[in-house]
């Protein structure tokens, strides 16, 4: 079984990332052991306070949810985000629960052999990571900033980024529902995990 963490970014839920996100497990089933599905506006993760005391200790001294959710993150092969755009970027609590990270990437700079082995599970294979964008604005150099951070989120977990869903065009919550073509690409996103 490959073991998945989805990471939710809407405020909003069962809105447009959320179905997508729920079609991408649909096609998954059967070869995945869900480990976490976490909605960052529901987590009780604080901001990073740039102390750089993890870069001494190696452990962030915000003892919450964010410390158990980069543990799970540690523990899986893939991890799939899926979120709305806000303003280009990230909703403003999936930005503080990226920005958490930063303990990670200051084990990384302490021990670089440590990244390239997370990059890896224990049978050799890559440790995957999926991007899945909703917007409203359907040219996708709007949503690049957001996806940079992402990818650079992934680079720092030892994720390497595998695919990117940009859909855009949805300007209200229940817009995807209705777009099949989009859901089916989801969901054989979701279904190339067996592959
Ligand atoms: C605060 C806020 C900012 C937004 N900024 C953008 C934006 O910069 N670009 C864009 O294409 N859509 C933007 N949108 C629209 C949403 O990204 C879009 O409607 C998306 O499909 C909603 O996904 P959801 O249903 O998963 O929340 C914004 C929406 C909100 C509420």
């Amino acid at each position: 079984m490959i073991r998945v963490l989805v990471v939710r970014g809407s405020p909003f839920k069962g809105g447009n990332s959320d179905r997508l996100a729920d079609e991408f497990l649909k096609g998954a089933e059967g070869v995945i052991s869900l480990e976490g599905d976490f909605r960052a506006c529901d987590m009780n993760v604080g901001f990073c306070r740039s102390c750089r005391i993890c870069e001494r200790e190696g452990e962030c001294v915000l003892e919450d949810e964010g410390r158990k959710f980069y543990k799970s993150c540690s523990e899986v092969d893939v991890l799939v985000v899926a979120t709305p755009l806000h303003f280009g970027g990230l909703p403003s609590r999936l930005v503080a629960l990226v920005e958490r990270a930063q303990v990670e990437w200051a084990r990384n700079r302490r021990d670089e052999n440590l990244l390239l082995s997370r990059k890896h599970r224990a049978d050799g294979a890559l440790r995957r990571g999926y991007i899945i964008v909703a917007g409203g604005e359907k040219r996708e150099a709007v949503g690049r900033p957001a996806i940079i951070i992402l990818r650079n989120w992934f680079a720092t977990l030892g994720f390497t980024p595998t695919a990117i869903l940009y859909a855009a065009g949805y300007n209200s919550h229940n817009e995807v529902a209705k777009d099949t073509q989009v859901l089916h690409k989801a969901f054989l996103l979701g279904k190339s995990l067996c592959g």
